[in-house]
């Protein structure tokens, strides 16, 4: 068997084909899909007023004109921003037609800019050094820290001026495998004024996965932390760090120097594994750094950084950013779906590890001069009573975060968010996956005081910024819909021919044009890039999600229509978990599909075929979890483990997923057509041995 270095790595040669989606997955039965058919009423929220746009009809007419004018449009704001040197005239050009060429997308070319100094030097020579940039917050609840705007460019520049040190040029990949101290958007903003590719892999995946990460794009400086508490679970982040790098090694691919950060609260300098010669300490190499560090000046079009996320097939994709057109629109969708202000104070719950704390903790915020919270535990230690102290305690504006934890907190009963003031509130936020409303409800009565708008925000790590989401007071809401475009967000629905399908109706979710933020490239691989998003809809960017659209022109998000599952928000790709599961040696074969989970809103249901003669006990149940959670990460554990003798197959050998999604979500009696199956009795097999 192939290790699953080879399969995250960039070793292996994949086939990746795409067909067309399967149609079956498009009828997705959650919550929020059903409300779709007949829209409820909306929930207008008169209260609020939008300080930008003043109407429905501003909105309309600025959105006509982003997507007829779409160059005239992003002008006029990218004019907000510092450009060392002005883009041409002509400055943008795309093809998302892969019968007219290859796929590309240009935007601000001919300028050169540095985000970095966007967020920070611009706002410290505007004299708003002093203002919060940072709020910190820390597992325990003693521990916080504030800094402002000088300080964080203060830092900045010290970590540049050291990667420059260590010889990290302009285009080269640095990762960064870290938790939510200051320290990890410090770094990510250090890379981005020297011109280095931030790659942060979430510091919940496996050595294994960080090492196919760090050989992709060939990192050869990492940085990290000793270690890090969880709630009241201690993570040595070092070792895993360690087991990684060895990992490398043993590929061919070296790291040459480690960046520790020592969070002694977890782990301190004695307990940390040390490589002499390879492992410098933040605090010895960083301290002593001078705080001015030149700044590199970006071509619009130069890469900003890489972030690796779960496709259908194959190994994760190294998604590519460029300078430009993310900065202009991460800042704008800040601007307009949080309705943001310079100061204010604004938290969003998610890890730098995913595009959501690069673009809405990170970027977004800073570029706009509010305060962003970066908190470090976990939303309900010690108490469900978390999130809401520290909304009373920093008097958040804006809060984000995720329909799973609003699932979760709201089943932890009321008290925990009525004990606390949240009357600082303005704005709501959601990300990641479907919201129902229930949910939606929930948050909006009682988390919000029914006085906040909800913005449902749909988007991806490869749209980067925003395409679908409400505009707080500027029009109604209905609870579990993303309702209508954003600027420049040519959304269209297509049907499984390709067609677009016009007014009311349900098809796959689609993108007609490029914009500012648009997924430049997969990192080595444009191939993979243009057969996966342009291949399956001719003239389309192809999202992998489903969608309606009602008779308002609202669009209300079903799910992923490809073999990628959606659980707790994070992405995870089907053929990840059977690669990992297969490396247990009991398992001769796995089949994973995703099933609705109440909490979660998916969670991975895994059938596995042992080999010949193994007998499926506890001990193999237990350790075939245990070798996802070592392959991938805890995060991807398999919520359930299900016997499968033998897997319902066509004769070609494909695996009807259909079926196995069925039998899942316990809908055996519309397993439809099974008759092209090879051998039909394994549906009634599969049926007893149901755990
Ligand atoms: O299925 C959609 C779901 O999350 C996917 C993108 O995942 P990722 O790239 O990890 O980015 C997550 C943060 C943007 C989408 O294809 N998704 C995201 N936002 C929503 C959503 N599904 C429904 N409603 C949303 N608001």
């Amino acid at each position: 068997k192939p290790s699953t270095f080879y399969r995250c790595g960039s070793l292996r040669n994949f086939a990746y084909t795409w067909g067309p989606p399967d149609p079956s997955t498009l009828k997705v039965t959650s919550a929020a899909s059903q409300v779709a058919h007949a829209p409820p009423p909306m929930v207008l929220q008169e209260n609020y007023k939008h300080s930008l746009l003043k109407s429905r009809e501003q909105y309309d007419a600025m959105y006509k004109r982003s997507i007829e004018d779409p160059q005239g449009f992003w002008s006029d704001i990218g004019k907000e921003f510092h450009w060392e040197k002005k883009w041409h005239a002509d400055h943008h050009s795309y093809n998302f037609d892969v019968r007219q060429g290859p796929i590309q997308n240009q935007w601000f070319k001919g300028g050169q800019t540095n985000i970095t100094y966007n967020c920070l030097d611009r706002h410290v020579e505007a004299g708003r050094g002093d203002q919060i940039c940072f709020l910190w917050e820390g597992n325990d609840l003693d521990r916080d820290r504030r800094m402002t705007y000088k300080e964080v460019l203060d830092e900045v520049c010290r970590v540049a001026n050291w990667l420059r040190s260590v010889g990290v040029k302009k285009g080269d990949a640095v990762a960064i495998y870290a938790p939510m101290l200051c320290e990890l958007p410090i770094a990510m903003l250090a890379c981005a004024r020297i011109g280095a590719m931030h790659s942060v892999v979430f510091a919940g995946f496996s050595a294994d996965s960080l090492a196919g990460r760090i050989v992709d794009c060939k990192s050869r400086v990492v940085i990290t932390t000793s270690g890090v508490m969880r709630g009241s679970k201690k993570v040595e982040l070092k070792k895993i760090v360690d087991n990684a790098l060895n990992i490398c090694k043993k590929s061919g691919f070296e790291v040459d120097t480690c960046l520790v950060y020592e969070n002694d609260n977890a782990i301190d300098k004695a307990s940390c594994p040390w490589t002499e010669g390879r492992d410098r300490w933040w605090h010895d190499e960083i301290p002593k750094q001078s705080t001015e560090a030149a700044v590199e000046w970006m071509d619009s079009e130069d890469p900003l950084f890489l972030l690796y996320t779960s496709g259908s097939t194959g190994k994760p994709k190294g998604v590519m950013h460029t300078t430009g057109g993310y900065m202009v629109m991460a800042a704008t969708t800040t601007k307009y779906v949080f309705d943001m202000q310079p100061g204010d104070v604004y938290w969003c719950t998610a890890d730098c590890g995913w595009i959501t704390g690069h673009t809405y903790l990170t970027y977004g915020p800073l570029l706009n001069g509010a305060t962003s919270v970066v908190f470090e535990g976990t939303p309900t230690y010690p108490t469900p009573a978390r999130c809401w102290q520290i909304v009373e305690k920093y008097k958040v504006k804006q809060f984000y975060t995720a329909p799973t934890l609003i699932r979760s907190l709201e089943g932890s009963g009321d008290q925990h968010v009525t004990s606390q003031d949240r009357s600082s509130l303005r704005i709501l936020g959601t990300v990641g996956e479907p919201i129902n409303p229930q949910a939606w409800n929930w948050y909006h009565k009682v988390v919000g005081e029914g006085r906040c708008p909800i913005v449902d925000t749909w988007w991806q790590t490869e749209t980067a910024a925003h395409l679908i989401s409400p505009l707080p007071g500027v029009w109604g809401q209905k609870p579990g819909s993303a309702s209508l475009p954003f600027f420049g967000a040519h959304i269209a629905m297509v049907d499984e021919k390709g067609q677009e399908i016009e007014g009311p109706g349900e098809g796959y979710l689609c993108v007609k044009s490029s914009w500012p933020s648009t997924i430049r490239t997969i990192y080595g691989d444009h191939d993979r890039y243009e057969t996966t998003y342009f291949a399956p809809f001719k003239g389309f960017y192809f999202s992998g999600d489903g969608c309606r659209r009602d008779a308002d022109g609202y669009y209300w998000i079903t799910g992923r229509v490809d073999d990628v599952i959606n659980v707790s928000g994070h992405r995870i790709g089907t053929a990840e978990v059977e690669g990992a599961l297969e490396e247990h040696p009991a398992c001769a074969e796995a089949a994973v599909v995703g099933f609705e989970h109440p909490i979660k809103g998916q969670g991975i249901y895994a059938y596995v075929t042992l080999m010949q003669g193994t007998e499926f006990t506890e001990d193999i149940r237990k350790g075939l979890v245990m070798t996802v959670r070592e392959q991938i990460g805890a995060f991807a554990a398999p919520d359930v483990i299900h016997e499968a003798p033998g897997l319902p197959k066509t004769r070609s050998g494909k695996i009807m997923r259909r079926v196995l999604r069925k039998i899942a979500s316990k809908e055996e009696d519309q397993l439809g057509d099974i008759s092209t199956l090879a051998d039909p009795g394994v549906v009634e097999t599969l049926l007893k041995l149901r755990p």
